[in-house]
């Protein structure tokens, strides 16, 4: 009998109700739709309402994940969150998502790697279930990037959104020999660029003081040129690495599910990759840069609507603050 492998078994998203326009940003700083469409292929994004925190979002998304799979929340053996907008800095936005799912004492936990931190979860639950020591791992995505935005830095804040999407992993033998599953996963990182893409103050190197605060410190800062290039050249390498690994070339791909920050970004690598923008699963214009979440919510959409069909293969990939990236070859 083969050993175990990790399979998706369920999909869930949750995305908030509110939706900001263009139209309604450009009445708050100084730009257009025009401008965003153009530059972006934003159109609107979602905003979490004030009484919602991330663990809400991300429990929501879950529970979405375990219905369709059919698994009740206490046949989990672990939940990966990836966030970079914890409900609070310590504990884990994960042992909310725990307490809210009603899941037992299992291992709960977040992985801080930004855009990529839904790809470090994948990879993550998928040792967890090959070596046998995790049976159905929950792997979520989701960001609550409003309340970490300058609303007057229009630079920034036209280009994110609020959402959770998450996965059900779980194992399969794989027997045959075109196994359905995840085929491989790549993660990578450079700190030289980690302040290209920050929340400066609020950690230990600069803890929040009213100065701070005054000076946005605590919001998110970007140097958009510079992510735009690496990120163009980063995903091209991981989602050709994951291929590679996944025994796939770029005839087999049936979808591009990609983390979703700039139309331009995807359009480039789709590009260099040589698959047509077409089979790339595409939401971008409705829920901008939802970082974390934005994979698994565009995963959700493309099962749920019928795209993403059983033994489809698709390809992962993301980048993003730190600067992290990385991809997965899948088998739905
Ligand atoms: N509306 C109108 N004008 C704007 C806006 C805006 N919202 N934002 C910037 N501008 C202006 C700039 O001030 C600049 O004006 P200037 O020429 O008078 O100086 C001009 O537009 C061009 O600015 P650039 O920064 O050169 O614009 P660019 O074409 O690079 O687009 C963008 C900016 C959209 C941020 C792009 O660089 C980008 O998408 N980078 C990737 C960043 C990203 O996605 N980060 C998210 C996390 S990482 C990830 O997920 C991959």
């Amino acid at each position: 009998m083969n050993p175990p492998r990790s399979r998706i078994l369920g999909t869930g998203r949750f995305l908030p109700e509110q939706v900001r326009t263009n139209d309604q940003l450009a009445r708050m700083v100084d730009t257009s739709d025009a401008w965003i469409t153009e530059r972006t292929g934003i159109k609107e994004r979602r905003i979490a309402g004030d009484g919602t925190v991330t663990s809400d979002m991300a429990a929501a998304a879950g529970r979405a994940a375990l219905e369709m799979a059919g698994v009740p929340a206490s046949k989990l053996s672990m939940i990966i969150v990836g966030t970079v907008t914890p409900d609070v800095p310590m504990p884990a936005t994960a042992v909310f998502v725990q307490q809210k799912l009603g899941a037992g004492a299992i291992p709960s936990f977040d992985v801080s790697a930004a855009c990529a931190g839904f790809l470090y979860g994948l990879s993550i639950a998928d040792q967890f279930i090959r070596s046998g020591q995790a049976e159905y791992v929950l792997v979520v995505g989701v960001e609550l990037l409003s309340r970490v935005l300058d609303w007057s830095d229009r630079a920034t804040c036209v280009l994110f959104g609020d959402g959770a999407g998450a996965v059900l992993l779980g194992p399969t033998r794989g027997d045959g020999d075109r196994p359905s599953g995840v085929l491989s996963t790549r993660l990578y990182s450079d700190g030289a660029l980690a302040d290209a893409l920050v929340i400066p103050g609020g950690g230990t190197r600069e803890p929040l003081d009213a100065e701070g605060l005054a000076n946005k410190r605590n919001k998110v800062h970007m140097s958009g040129q510079e992510i735009f290039k690496v990120a163009v050249k980063n995903l091209t390498s991981a989602t050709t690495d994951a291929m590679v690994a996944g025994g796939l070339d770029g005839a087999d791909v049936d979808w591009v599910v990609a983390h979703q920050a700039n139309l331009r970004i995807l359009t480039q690598v789709a590009s260099r990759l040589s698959v047509p923008l077409e089979r790339f699963v595409l939401n971008i214009d409705r829920y901008g840069n939802t970082s974390s979440a934005s994979i698994p919510i565009a995963l959700d959409e493309a099962v749920r609507d019928g795209r993403v069909r059983e033994g489809h293969n698709l390809i992962m990939c993301a980048l993003g603050a730190g600067i992290s990236w990385g991809g997965a070859a899948v088998r739905f």
